[in-house]
């Protein structure tokens, strides 16, 4: 399965932060925000990405992860010259996914928890997959509503008055069907090529399936300041409290066997001296203790 990571938009909800670096590449907590929903894809065994941004932002995002080598993956790097919505990434990016299916994350949502995607990408083998969170304020989001079976029977973006508390997470697993969907597809009043849309299509058609995450699990959004001081509050908490990393691209490429013990230790070698350096090797060495 093919990864798009979707970093785009000019991130003016975080001015004056995003004049200089886009909000994808602001840090949480101690690394930068691509890196978590990156890592949440190479803990689901994804190898290859496909990063889309801005002309002017793509050089730095070039910058930060090169080709992905140093992690055992490989990252290609596509331009969004227009933001003309998400779904559009697909267009980007269709020469990248070939004939694969495909997963999508966009670049600033963060995820910490359970199984369930383990589960949905393990289980993945035609269709959609998408998923649905409790939230307070479903408005500001895709909304899926259920009917008392648990099937989905509608998804609206961004509804004046929501018909459930479900959010759509910015994760969504795709079998080839969605190149040919996205060609088909028109912008919405807004101008933009809706994800949303892409979801009602699968579903329209019998072939989408919705999970519900679990109360256990955290989806935040790190797209406001203040939302930003939250989630690297809640990442300090729990790499603190836990002795683990959240959102570390060297763990999950070892954990997914992507990199070997002797890879990721020339690695580790190379790093500064500095806290990430001191619990990445403190993590590896856990997870050496639990295989032998
Ligand atoms: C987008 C999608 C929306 C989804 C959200 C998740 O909204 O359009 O359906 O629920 O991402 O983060 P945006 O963040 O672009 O407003």
């Amino acid at each position: 399965m093919k990864g798009i990571i979707l970093a785009g938009g000019a991130g003016s909800r975080l001015f004056p932060l995003t004049l200089v670096a886009s909000k994808q590449l602001q840090p949480v907590y101690d690394k930068p925000m691509v890196y978590y929903p990156l890592t949440t894809l190479i803990e689901n065994g994804v190898r290859e990405f496909c990063l889309i941004s801005t002309p002017h932002d793509l050089p730095r995002f070039h910058q930060l992860l090169g080709d992905g080598k140093q992690w055992g993956i490989s990252i290609e790097y596509r331009e969004q010259a227009k933001p003309a919505g998400i779904a559009q990434a697909f267009l980007i990016a269709e020469s990248f996914v070939g004939n694969d299916s495909v997963t999508l994350v966009l670049g600033d949502n963060i995820f910490y928890g359970s199984d369930t995607f383990r589960s949905a990408f393990t289980g993945f083998t035609s269709g959609a997959t998408i998923f649905g969170y409790h939230v307070n304020d479903p408005e500001r989001y895709g909304v899926v509503e259920f009917d008392s079976e648990g099937r989905a029977i509608s998804i609206e973006e961004k509804p004046k008055t929501a018909k459930s508390n479900y959010a759509v997470p910015g994760l969504y697993i795709y079998d080839n069907s969605v190149l040919e969907i996205t060609r088909n597809l028109k912008p919405s009043p807004r101008g933009e090529l809706e994800i949303t849309d892409v979801n009602v299509e699968y579903m329209k058609r019998g072939a989408l399936r919705v999970h519900r995450l679990s109360r256990g699990f955290a989806w935040l959004d790190a797209g406001t300041s203040s939302s930003l001081h939250d989630a690297s509050s809640y990442v300090q908490t729990i790499e603190k409290r836990q002795g683990i990393k959240i959102g570390c691209p060297e763990e999950a490429a070892f954990r997914s066997g992507f990199l070997s013990q002797p890879q990721i230790e020339t690695l580790i070698a190379k790093m500064p001296n500095c806290e990430y350096r001191d619990s990445l090797t403190r993590a590896v060495e856990e997870i050496v203790r639990h295989k032998s």
